[in-house]
Parts: C-alpha cells; structure tokens; sequence
C-alpha cells in the first residue's frame, strides 16, 4: 500500500501554486483596466432597451449628444459591414436595428471622457416604442411555443410500453433557476486602432478568436487585421464565452470610428443586466422501477427558457439531455428537451454548460424513488449504477472507464455515511424544529466539447538562447491555473525548473484559430499542443547535440541538474546557446486535436465525449422549519482528476466549482418583474455564496487512478465537474425537509434555490 502510494505520488505533478497568486493577492496583476490608459482615450457606454419587445419608431439622440463630457454617439447605423455579436446563429445584434427583443439591449453607443459622463449621458435619450407581444416567463413561451429551434428527442427502446408494464410509477415536476456568473471582474474591452485600419483589442474574454472574427466581420476587415489579446481575466465561468463580443465590438467600433482608444468598462449593474446567465430549467418526469428502486422506465421533459437569441442554447441544452442519465443506466429511456425563446437576456453558458440541469434532474428521480419505497437514497442510487452489460448511455456511447461504483464505495467509508445517516434519524426524532439531512451524490461528467471540430488546440513555444523559456497557447486564463498547468508539462519535457517558463498573454497573432477556453477542456487541448510544440523543439537540439558531440542521440538526457551529452553535464542554457550558435531552430509551434470522437446530432447518438470525469459528495444540512434558513454542515469529497496536472489548482477548482454549485443552489435567485426588468441586477439583492456559507468541515480527497485515455500525464478536466457535486446539498435539504412529516411516502415539492421561502413552502406542501 504505502508503495503504491509512493509509485502514485511520484506520477502526479508537483503541487505548484498559481503562477499569478503572488500577483492576485498583492494586487499587482494586470487586468484589462489596470493598462495604463492613453491621453484621449474615450469611455463608453450603452443606451439600452426600456423594454422588452418592441418596435423603435423614433430615436431623439440630441441630448445624449449634448450632455457633458460626450464626444460620439453612436447608432446601428453607423456599423460598417455586420451588425452581430452571436457566434452561432449571428442573431444578436451590437446595437438595436429598429426592433428591441430583451430589456437592457444595447440601442446605442455613446462615447464621453470618462464612464461616468457615458453613463449618465445615455440616460438622456428620448426613444419611442411600439410594443410587440412579449414572453417574459418559461410558461408562456411554452403555452405559445416560442422556440429558438425544434424540440429535441433522444430516445432508447420503448418508454412508455416500458411505463406500462413497470412494478411501480411514478410522476413529478420540479424547477430550478438560473445564476449570475458573478466574476469578480465585469466585462471590458478595450481597443486601440493601429496603422492601415487595424485594431487591437484588450479583452476579458475566454474566446479571442470569435471575437477577432466577429469584430472583422463587423468592420469589413478580414482576421489578419484584428488582434485579441487577453493576459488574465477575473473569473469567467462561462460568462465569458460569448457575452464578451458586446462591449468588445462595441470599443472595437468606437476606435475604429473615431481613430481614437476606447474601453468599455461594464457597470455591475448593467453587466448584470445586458450579459446571459444560466438556462433556468423546468423538469417532469414519469418513471418506472420495480421493489428494489431498479429503474425500468424513463420518460424525462426538460424544457428551458433561453432567452432572446440563439446564442449557446442549443449547445448547452444538449449537454443537458447527455447528462441526464448521470451515472445511472436507463434501460428505456426518452428525454424530451425543449427550447423556449423567451423576451429576456439570452441564456449562456455557466460551468457545466447544462450538464448540472439535466443531472439534477435524474438525482432528484432517484431521491423521489427513494422516499417512494422507504428506502435510504444511497441504495436506489446503488442499485442504478452503470456496471458491465448495463453500460450504453441514452446517446449509445459506452461508458468505458466506469469508477463511479468504487469511488462511492471509499467515500461511503470514509466520510461513514451509514453511521452518519443514522445519527441524522436519530437527531431528526429528537428533535421539533431543527432537522437534518444528508446526502450522498455521485458525479459523471463528459469531457469534450460536443461540436466535436471543437476539440483541437495550436501552441507556440520559443527557447532563448539563455535558456529561458516562452510559452503561448490558445487557452485563456481566468483564475482556473491552465496556465500554470501547460507550464509545468512544457518544463518537464526539458526537466528545467517551471520558473523557467514565461507564461505569456493569450494573442490572436500568436495563435490562430483557436476554441473557447470552455468545457473544461484548457489544460488537455492546449497541454497536448504545447507538449508538440516543446519535443519538437528538444528533439532539434537533442540531434545537433548528438551531432555536434559524435554521439547516439540516447546519449543526450535532460536532468534536473542539466542536459547530459555523451557523459558530461551543460546547463539548458549552454545547450541552447550551442545550438543557436549552430544555427539550430528553438521555435516550434504545436497542435493537437482529439482523437476518436463522433457525434450525430440529428439521430442525438455517437461519441461526443473522449472520457468521463467522476466525483462524489457527501453533505450534510441542517434546516431551520420556523425560519426556512439553512446551514451545509459537513461536506466531503471525492473526487477524481485523474494523474493531476497539478494537485494544489486541481484541489481549489474542487472547492470553488461546489461552493458555486451550492450557491445555485440554495441562495442565487434571479427575479424579473412581469414587464421584463431583472429585479436582482446587484449584490445588494443577489446573494452568491461567501465564506461563511462554506461548510466548517470540508475534505477533498482526490482519487488515485489515471485517465485510461491517452491524455496529457493520463490528467483529468476539472473545471466543471465539481460544480454538479453540490446537488448532494439540495438532495441533502430535501431529506431533511422530508423529516418533517416521516409518514409521507412523497418527496417534498422543493424546487431549486432552496432559499428560506422556498424551504417554508416546501415543508407546508409536505404536511
Ligand atoms: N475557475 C476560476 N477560478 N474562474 C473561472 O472563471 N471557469 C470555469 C472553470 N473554473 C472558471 C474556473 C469554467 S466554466 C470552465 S469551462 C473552466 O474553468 C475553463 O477552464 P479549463 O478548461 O482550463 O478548465
Ligand atoms: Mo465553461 S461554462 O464551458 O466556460
């Protein structure tokens, strides 16, 4: 044992803290508004829609023009070639053009000389509508059938034959709401124009190449005329993805314009406002299962609002039917999923990308299962795994490196959940107004982006002549460590200290074509990219080495004392000196695409994921039945990023992804009045989760196991998948709301957020 461990450590990577923490904390890091600004560089702002669907028959700018400090406004009109920011459906337009589909949609541009005077100039402006019928909620999208494309249907076998002949049925509904991506750092862009029409853009953004794309398009430019650059960003969480493009456009448009730099620096409340947040998510479902709580039958309705556009709806709504069957096989099985348009701010991808809503879905089935039989969760939830010759998702892909039955079992141990759960009973009979719950919930996510062309990676690598080393690759840093992560795999390939490494500012002229730094995928796309880029690079200076020392190229060794020739020892900078002097290239570039990976998206079957990510959490809750407040008690988890990259970033993206998980779950609520207007459009009425929310007790354990996928070091994603741990938090409150009322064979109706009223109205219904 105390071997194995040993042999495990020495192929995990060194725990390495972020290379940007000695910079997060002492506030020295670089974002886009700490670039000091140049004289006359103009500050933006958007006039935005007052309503929520409507025609524009007059627009009276005059002012807005004439109010202090303003220099340009600027309207739809005034965009040289394609008025769109969506990176899909390209139906999201900078600025209105004659018809307003959500409120707070940008209607026009002003340019002022500070931020302020912008914003306070928009609000001069005298616009007339004309009304148009509007969808604010889910239900009357549905009613109407309002949708961004056709209903989506995966199906296995025969559901409702299958309903029909299971030992038990059983129907039910529930919701869950959207979230805020809450980075601490807004959205900004700021642009500069450069000689002969070009522009360069400072951006937040996890996707600098759409954004290049989209502001070429934009001003009849093409690629090669438009920079992105982005060194760091303060968290993203998806918000990033595509919400960006707007006020990077939007400064993009102002310099090219004007001929002078812009930024746009979002207020909170406006980005709040203006930006898409998580699909919120309606769920019904029938379902067959016999004594044991084995499930025979599914019929599964996920339907969500989407918002105005298309944006990454389809995408995301995708991800959810793929994880709706978690880790449970489903014999008979179909899943309906409808995507509502809606006259609200578009819906956008929040980690996971759908995959929580659909998984939250299937854990609440089995909790009603559960509660249905008299059976503690954790059986049903055993009884239903993944096991071989029960192994076929509803898409037809196997699941081939199926842990998910073994790590419940070490964590079931190890955090004693049946002691525990028993403890909960005990103090639940004992006790009138205090109740318990406790919850354990297992995690398989899929790692790929499911557009499969997707999936593929560029890196460029330069040795200096002194040895040092440069790195740039297409993925974008937010706070998650995938820079530091392809750093340490560059380093190993020359066996030099990561310190060697110069992590450098993600650029659209270093890298082209690249994907979003989104599903999860950074540290294998862009680790795999950079990995090429540096063997290459060794093995140039490995053959001169040989060359020039009349030796076998075995003979040349990199070591962490330095690189070892026929014998004697040089430092990396020696050899790499040799080498220029032998006129020896030390560039390379590097790309990577993953391999084995298919998806028919009009028959929803193939492969869309190259492997599968697993966790699993157990939390324990208290409820408050007078108050409806709630405590997460004790939390543990397990979790597996397969030979870590990096065990230090890997741990904090466990703790982080399910603190913002039970936030969506328990406190983040988001309220639009009847005409449209987002109500919780600040802090002040927002509520994500804050260290004292975290539980007291926490442990993060991370399973010992290897990717059985040739991935960079045989690692694991671990952006996402620990997000989906936290839904052991609102299973966990649901079990302690069920306390209430022991005799009901009938799970609470609890939707998510589980917020005091929620709680409160939960325990009534369960009377
Ligand atoms: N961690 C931090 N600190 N900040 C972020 O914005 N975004 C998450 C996750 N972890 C995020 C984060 C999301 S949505 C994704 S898809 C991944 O990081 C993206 O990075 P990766 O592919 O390198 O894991
Ligand atoms: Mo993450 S939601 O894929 O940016």
């Amino acid at each position: 044992m105390a071997d194995r461990d040993a042999a495990w450590a020495a192929m995990i990577k060194p725990a390495h803290p972020h290379d940007s923490a000695h910079l997060h904390v002492s506030g020295a890091a670089y974002y886009a508004d700490d670039v000091t600004e140049p004289d006359g560089m103009l500050h933006l702002a958007f006039g935005q829609s007052s309503e929520a669907h409507a025609h524009i028959t007059a627009m009276d700018l005059s002012a807005v023009r004439e109010a202090e400090g303003v220099l340009h406004v600027f309207t739809a009109e005034d965009i040289p070639a394609s008025n769109n920011v969506g990176p899909v459906a390209k139906d999201d337009r900078l600025l209105a053009d004659g018809v307003v589909v959500s409120q707070g949609q940008p209607i026009f541009l002003v340019a002022a000389t500070s931020q302020k005077l912008a914003r306070k100039a928009a609000r001069l402006a005298k616009v007339e509508y004309e009304k148009l019928p509007a969808f604010i909620t889910a239900e009357a999208a549905r009613e109407h059938q309002n949708l961004i494309e056709p209903t989506q249907h995966m199906r296995r076998g025969d559901a409702k034959a299958a309903l029909d002949a299971a030992q038990h049925r059983l129907s039910g509904s529930f919701s869950m709401g959207g979230q805020e991506q809450f980075y601490l750092e807004g959205q900004i862009a700021v642009a500069t124009p450069m000689e002969d029409g070009q522009v360069h853009i400072l951006s937040s953004t996890q996707h600098p190449s759409e954004i290049q794309h989209l502001v070429a398009d934009m001003l009849d430019l093409t690629s090669a005329d438009v920079t992105v650059e982005v060194r760091r960003m303060g968290g993203a969480f998806g918000g990033k993805e595509t919400q960006a493009a707007l006020f990077a456009a939007a400064a993009a448009l102002v310099a090219a314009k004007t001929g002078k730099p812009a930024k746009f620096r979002a207020d909170r409340d406006d980005d709040m406002v203006m930006t898409g947040k998580r699909h919120p998510f309606d769920v019904r479902y029938e379902v067959g299962f016999d004594d044991t709580g084995l499930l025979n039958a599914l019929s599964l309705f996920l339907s969500s609002p989407c918002g105005a556009t298309v944006d990454l709806s389809p995408a995301i709504n995708d991800r959810a039917m793929f994880h709706a069957d978690n880790c449970y096989f489903l014999p008979d099985v179909e899943i309906i999923s409808e995507r509502l348009r809606t006259n609200t701010v578009s819906a956008t991808a929040f980690r996971g990308f759908g995959g929580p809503q659909g998984m939250l879905a299937i854990e609440r089935i089995v909790d009603d299962i559960a509660v249905h039989l008299g059976l503690d969760p954790l059986e049903v939830r055993l009884a239903n795994l993944y096991v071989p010759g029960r192994d076929v998702t509803p898409y037809a892909m196997k699941v081939a490196d199926n842990i998910a039955p073994e790590m419940i079992a070490r964590l079931r141990k190890t955090a004693r959940y049946d002691e525990r759960s028993k403890a909960v009973d005990a103090f639940n009979a004992k006790n009138r107004v205090i109740k318990k719950g406790i919850a354990l919930t297992p995690v398989k996510f899929g790692i790929s982006f499911t557009t499969t062309h997707l999936n593929q990676a560029g890196a460029l690598v330069h040795v200096y002549a002194d040895g040092s080393i440069q790195l740039n690759h297409g993925g974008t840093e937010m706070g998650q460590g995938v820079y530091v992560k392809v750093a340490q795999v560059v380093a190993d390939v020359f066996n030099v200290p990561i310190e060697t490494v110069r992590i450098t500012a993600t650029r659209t002229d270093k890298v082209p074509n690249t994907s979003a730094t989104a599903a999860s995928s950074g540290a294998d796309l862009n680790g795999m990219a950079a990995h090429e880029a540096a063997m290459a690079i060794r093995d140039r200076l490995t053959a001169f080495l040989a060359r020039s020392h009349d030796c076998a190229p075995e003979e040349v060794r990199y070591t962490p004392e330095g690189v070892m020739v026929a014998g004697g020892l040089m430092s990396f900078g020696q050899a790499a000196r040799s080498a220029h002097i032998g006129r020896v290239s030390l560039s390379s570039t590097g790309f990577y695409a993953t391999p084995d990976i298919a998806y028919d998206r009009e028959a929803h079957k193939g492969r869309p994921f190259y492997y599968f990510a697993y966790g699993a959490a157990v939390s324990e809750v208290a409820i408050d039945t007078l108050t409806g407040e709630h405590k997460v008690l004790a939390v543990d988890i397990l979790h597996d990023v397969g030979r870590s990259l990096n065990p230090a970033i890997d741990r904090g993206q466990i703790e982080g992804g399910f603190v913002q998980g039970q936030g969506w779950l328990t406190t983040e609520e988001l309220v639009w009045d009847d005409d449209g207007h987002l109500l919780t459009h600040s802090p002040a009425t927002y509520k994500i989760p804050t260290a004292s929310d975290r539980a007291k007790h926490m442990t993060i354990e991370l399973w010992d196991g290897e990717n059985v996928e040739p991935t960079i070091n045989r690692s694991k994603a671990v952006g996402e998948p620990p997000f989906m741990l936290a839904i052991s938090v609102f299973s966990a409150i649901g079990r302690a709301i069920a306390a209430t009322n022991p005799e009901k064979r009938a799970i609470p109706p609890l939707n998510a957020p589980t917020t005091p009223e929620a709680i409160l109205k939960a325990i009534k219904g369960h009377a």
